[in-house]
């Protein structure tokens, strides 16, 4: 009942010569069985909705500002990204709450301000490494999920993607039971805030060191709904064997 979803969150990299990857990726997958994103940097959003017409390849943002309009040098607010043709946009990132300071209240007021705009936002959570060797995981998870999230949402205009900040980028990844623990105390956590049928439609991708070697595993274990995948989501020969696993699952 929750379509799956294949994220790529290409972070800083990438200029135009990376369209190319998206007319790979189209090329890959014609008709795909899962729903695909991808977020390339800021610069190459408009291409990429161009590179991506007529496809279901979904283009997001990175980030937005919690507010509409203004003076806040070097942000991008919602609305901007509406209207380069984004339909998603990642708030929470953990290198955003690191790089940027950024707090729940804030990743709140941005996610709100992406549901304003008729975004979907993916609200990025998970704990450090510090916290899980303290057995804090899941109590890092509820408090960000608690401050992040907004008290009225939808399964349509919110993701969650749980990327523990540990396995991001350092081939580290959870075991299964790991994931699975995490993954079914998001899913109560949501049930209980936003009542059984919002709380059990909403999707939750796990990220972090996912690659084609990994992900069947991965999409086995109960509610994992898709991934959010940052260096294995940069070319289309890495990226495809994903969105192929999330299809088989
Ligand atoms: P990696 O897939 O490179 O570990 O990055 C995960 C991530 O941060 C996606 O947002």
């Amino acid at each position: 009942m929750r379509r799956k979803l294949a994220a790529g969150n290409w972070k800083m990299n990438g200029t135009s010569d990376a369209l190319a990857q998206l007319t790979a990726l189209r090329n890959a997958h014609p008709t795909p069985g899962v729903d695909i994103l991808i977020c390339p940097p800021a610069t190459l959003i408009s291409a990429a909705v161009v590179t991506a017409a007529d496809h279901p390849l979904a283009i997001g943002g990175q980030d937005c500002h919690m507010a509409q309009i203004g003076a806040h040098t070097g942000d991008i607010s919602a609305a901007m990204l509406k209207d380069a043709g984004a339909s998603y946009v990642l708030t929470g990132h953990s290198e955003r709450r690191t790089d940027h300071n950024e707090t729940d209240e804030m990743i709140r007021n941005k996610t709100k301000a992406a549901h304003a705009e008729g975004l979907i936002a993916v609200v990025c959570i998970g704990e450090t490494l510090k916290e899980r060797e303290a057995a804090n995981t899941l109590d890092i998870i509820a408090g960000q999920l608690a401050g992040s999230l907004p008290d009225v949402l939808t399964a349509e205009n919110t993701v969650i993607a749980y990327e523990p900040v540990w396995a991001i980028g350092t081939g580290k990844v959870p075991t299964t039971n790991q994931i699975g623990e995490v993954h079914d105390y998001i899913r109560t956590k949501l049930e209980q805030r936003y009542g059984a049928g919002v709380g059990k439609s909403i999707r939750i991708l796990y990220g972090g060191s996912v690659k084609g070697s990994n992900a069947d595993e991965i999409f086995a274990v109960s509610n994992v709904d898709g991934a959010l995948v940052g260096g294995a989501s940069l070319k289309a020969e890495d990226f495809s064997p994903i969105i192929t696993a999330l299809e088989n699952a």
